[in-house]
């Protein structure tokens, strides 16, 4: 299968973070997160270890979660006038997602490969999820901002000892084309070729 060039380069170029207050609504079914999974579960994976589990909320567990990022928040960092606006806008963005979706590194337990390769393996799941998400016509981001890996976060999660919660994908529905403002570093700044 074989797009042309300008297509494939396109595609890429066109994927952006969509943030829960741009989402045009939150209306995401099961089959299209299954969906996601399909895509993300083609990443490459060294010693086919797959790694990649994704948690879904979606409704009521969605704001359920909220509280369990809120508490962990306060729990680790007490509640000032930071932390309660970090609280406001956890509850906001699952108020208004379609899905959070918890990106977990599930270790292999023969452990075969480093943990940095199954960290980069659920990196490159979750970058197939979110390009494949614009078919559906959908989008998100990745947020690593609300309680990551936080024992209360782990505990609901139900992760074993050697798993790591790797964010949230805050997921929504999204067609538009999102410009780009801020121009990236150039090839020749970020391919060097060796002599
Ligand atoms: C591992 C990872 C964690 C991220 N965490 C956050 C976050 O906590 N909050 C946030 O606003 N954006 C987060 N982002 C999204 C970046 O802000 C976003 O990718 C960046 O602004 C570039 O925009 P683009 O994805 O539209 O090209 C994260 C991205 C990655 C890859």
């Amino acid at each position: 299968m074989a797009l042309s060039v300008a297509e494939s380069l396109a595609f890429i170029q066109s994927r952006r973070s969509i943030y829960p207050k741009e989402f045009e609504g939150t209306d995401v079914s099961k089959e299209e997160i299954e969906q996601l999974a399909e895509a993300a579960r083609y990443a490459p994976t060294h010693k086919h270890t797959e790694p990649w589990r994704f948690k879904i909320f979606q409704g009521e567990a969605t704001m359920r979660l909220a509280e369990v990022q809120v508490k962990a928040l306060f729990q680790a960092k007490g509640e000032t006038e930071m932390t309660l606006k970090k609280a406001e806008k956890m509850r906001f963005n699952a108020a208004h997602s379609g899905a959070v979706i918890a990106i977990v590194m599930q270790r292999d337990e023969l452990e075969r490969v480093s943990v940095e390769d199954e960290v980069w393996a659920v990196a490159c799941a979750v970058q197939n999820m979110h390009l494949h998400a614009a078919s559906l016509g959908l989008s998100g981001f990745w947020s690593t901002g609300a309680a990551v890996n936080f024992p209360e976060v782990r505990a609901l999660l139900e992760l074993k000892e050697k798993d790591l919660h790797m964010g949230w994908f805050y997921l929504g529905r999204y067609s538009a084309e999102k410009p780009r403002f801020k121009e990236r570093a150039r090839v020749s700044e970020v391919a060097t070729f060796m002599k």
